[in-house]
């Protein structure tokens, strides 16, 4: 984008701020070209100076600017030597102010402008303010959560003076506990307001302060207001320093063995863009992916910590089976065996079989899972599972995002529509969950899967199917499993790829994290497993390698010891091949999101040998 274009023309900006990744393009009315250390570059209507120089990948040190809050320029680390054409002395480049530095972060970017922060008197300003910073920084660095990813780290590196000539003490801040996920360290703190401009704009609860005057100034709550509100951890990653700490992920990782896959919202339909972070096979946090359709630059808390079911002690380890009235641990091809027979005993009794498809499965998986059982029990009935809803959606401020605002879903599962949708496409669509509970009292066996981030075995479901014999395919024990026939585990989202159809209709893929825990399998392998015992095949004829299968040659994806992990399984589930058996839904795929490449955490530190 560093050359010249048709002043007025529609180009995409391709999102890239603070925080960026690309992933989405938007339209902006190009305005001009200006130059950027010796690069010409256009710039979009309403682009500041930075907003240019982060969209095309020119580096200029920022701390206190963000893409989506207010711009107080007050860190004045971004300042350059700018010239402008002056319209009163014909065109002619004169110095800005007087030839004083600007800050680039509010300067709005002109046509014929130049700037430069490579001269000698912006490179004094930034030493001078990095020294400024690093006053009363403590050397802590070895024991910072934030260290390899951390920009006072990177840029004492780039912009600093390499030595220290301070000489007295150093102010000791506390630590301090803002609230349920959030700890300051405050002496790490070099007071760039992010997170007070982002209390006070976006969930406007306004918590977060600065006390003090001088170099006693910390932040903290007000009185008696914890940092408590739904979008509260977006401060976490707003800290360009390791002061605001997630309580959740503190000394669990170095990021720099974190390895991040695109993910999208798997606990509601708001179909919010994530990374899932994760190390051997360990999910360790979540964080924003900048979407600009869809969730900005935000998530909410519930996103960011809905993962935890992943590891839980209650995760289903094995298939198990009721023999002689007893549930025992079983092989998967006994399991499934005794799943297919169970439909048949059914069919066979002249009652009638039900499949719930649970929306928090991908569409892929719902299509997959809905025609194996058809083939087992060509007359089995299917049905949407319950969608958990939690009060109504809530929509908090936004000012710097094309929306204006940002909203937390009410809808507490992230693909009903997609799952729906597939179904529909099955041509085996029975109805919604009521219309499955209205059913259950006829029915001789339910297929069950759940797959929901808590117990939801309600009173309600487990009286309705008490009669009927059940085949449960889920993540979590539950009420469920000791009324079951046969228990299938299920992997999570994080286990497997495949589709989610947000609440306004988005379709957006997601990549596998981390191979399948345990002995669990994704619901499209459970379906395929199915297809092949029912036509008479044997899993065991199959390479034994779904369990242990590598997701990415990458260092850090695979678990340890899971080499020796092995499942027998039937044709092996990619939901590619799914979706180009769906017919009728390739035109709702067409417009398929596709995530960037995963790609391992990192700080852009050059690295040095020692
Ligand atoms: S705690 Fe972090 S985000 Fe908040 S003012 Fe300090 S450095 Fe900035
Ligand atoms: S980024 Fe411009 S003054 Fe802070």
């Amino acid at each position: 984008m560093c050359r010249g274009g048709d002043r007025g023309a529609k180009v995409a900006d391709p999102a890239v701020g603070a925080g960026g990744d690309g992933f989405v393009a938007r339209e902006r009315v190009r305005m001009g070209t200006i130059t950027i250390n010796g690069q010409v570059c256009e710039f979009m209507a309403g682009e500041k100076i930075l907003d240019v120089a982060n969209r095309v990948g020119i580096e200029i040190p920022q701390y206190c600017y963000h893409k989506g809050l207010s711009v107080p320029a007050q860190c004045r680390i971004c300042l350059a030597q700018i010239s402008a054409p002056n319209p009163r002395n014909d065109n002619a480049l004169e110095p800005m102010m007087g030839g004083k530095l600007l800050p680039t972060c509010s300067t709005d970017a002109a046509e014929g402008m130049v700037v430069t922060t490579e001269s000698e008197k912006a490179v004094a300003n930034q030493k001078a303010v990095m020294e400024f910073l690093l006053i009363n920084h403590p050397m802590d660095c070895p024991i910072c959560d934030q260290a390899g990813e951390c920009t006072l780290q990177d840029y004492s590196y780039r912009y600093g003076r390499g030595h220290s000539r301070f000489t007295d003490q150093k102010v000791k801040q506390p630590k301090k506990d803002l609230g349920k996920n959030v700890f300051i360290y405050s002496d790490r703190c070099i007071l760039c307001t992010r997170c007070v401009r982002f209390s006070q704009e976006v969930p406007g609860t306004g918590e977060l302060m600065i006390d003090g005057r001088g170099n006693q100034s910390q932040i903290d709550v007000f009185p008696g207001e914890p940092l408590d509100n739904p979008l509260a951890s977006n401060v976490i990653d707003l800290c360009p320093v390791g002061a605001l700490l997630d309580k959740d992920f503190l000394f669990t990782q170095r990021v720099w063995f974190l390895k991040k896959t695109p993910g999208i919202d798997p606990i509601t339909a708001s179909g919010d863009n994530i990374w899932i972070e994760h190390n051997k096979g360990k999910v360790y946090r979540f964080k924003p992916r900048t979407n600009m359709d869809i969730n900005s630059w935000w998530i909410t808390d519930e996103v960011r910590y809905g993962w935890k079911f992943v590891h839980s002690e209650d995760r289903l380890r094995a298939p198990q089976r009721r023999e002689h009235g007893v549930l025992v641990e079983s092989s998967w091809t006994r399991a499934l065996n005794q799943a297919i027979k169970t439909l048949k005993d059914s069919s066979a009794t002249g009652k009638s079989s039900a499949l719930v498809v649970s929306p928090m499965l991908t569409t892929e998986e719902a299509f997959a899972l809905t025609t194996a059982l058809r083939e087992v029990d060509g007359s089995i009935r299917v049905y949407l599972g319950p969608v958990p809803m939690d009060g109504e959606d809530r929509a908090f401020p936004n000012p710097s995002a094309p929306s204006g605002k940002f909203v937390m879903r009410a809808e507490k599962a992230p693909n009903a529509r997609g799952v729906k949708r597939a179904l529909e496409a099955s041509g085996a669509y029975s109805g919604d969950f009521d219309a499955f509970m209205s059913a259950a009292p006829q029915l001789g066996a339910v297929v069950l899967t759940g797959n929901y981030p808590s117990d939801w075995a309600s009173d309600r479901i487990a009286q309705a199917i008490s009669d009927a014999d059940l085949v449960l395919i889920d993540t979590l024990n539950s009420r469920l499993v000791e009324m079951a026939d046969v228990v299938l585990p299920s992997a999570t989202f994080a286990e497997k790829s495949g589709s989610f159809e947000n609440v306004d209709g988005v379709v957006q893929h997601f990549d596998q994290s981390i191979p399948t825990q345990f002995m669990s399998k994704s619901e499209g392998q459970i379906g395929n497993d199915l297809l092949e015992l029912a036509r008479g095949g044997s899993l065991d004829e199959h390479p034994p390698a779904f369990g242990a299968m590598i997701v990415d040659d990458q260092p850090g994806q695979v678990a340890e010891g899971s080499d020796s992990v092995s499942l027998p399984r039937g044709e092996l589930y990619d939901p590619a091949v799914v979706r180009a058996s769906m017919g009728s839904l390739s035109e709702y795929f067409g417009g398929l999101k596709v995530a960037p490449e995963s790609a391992k955490v990192e700080s852009d530190m050059v690295m040095v040998e020692l």
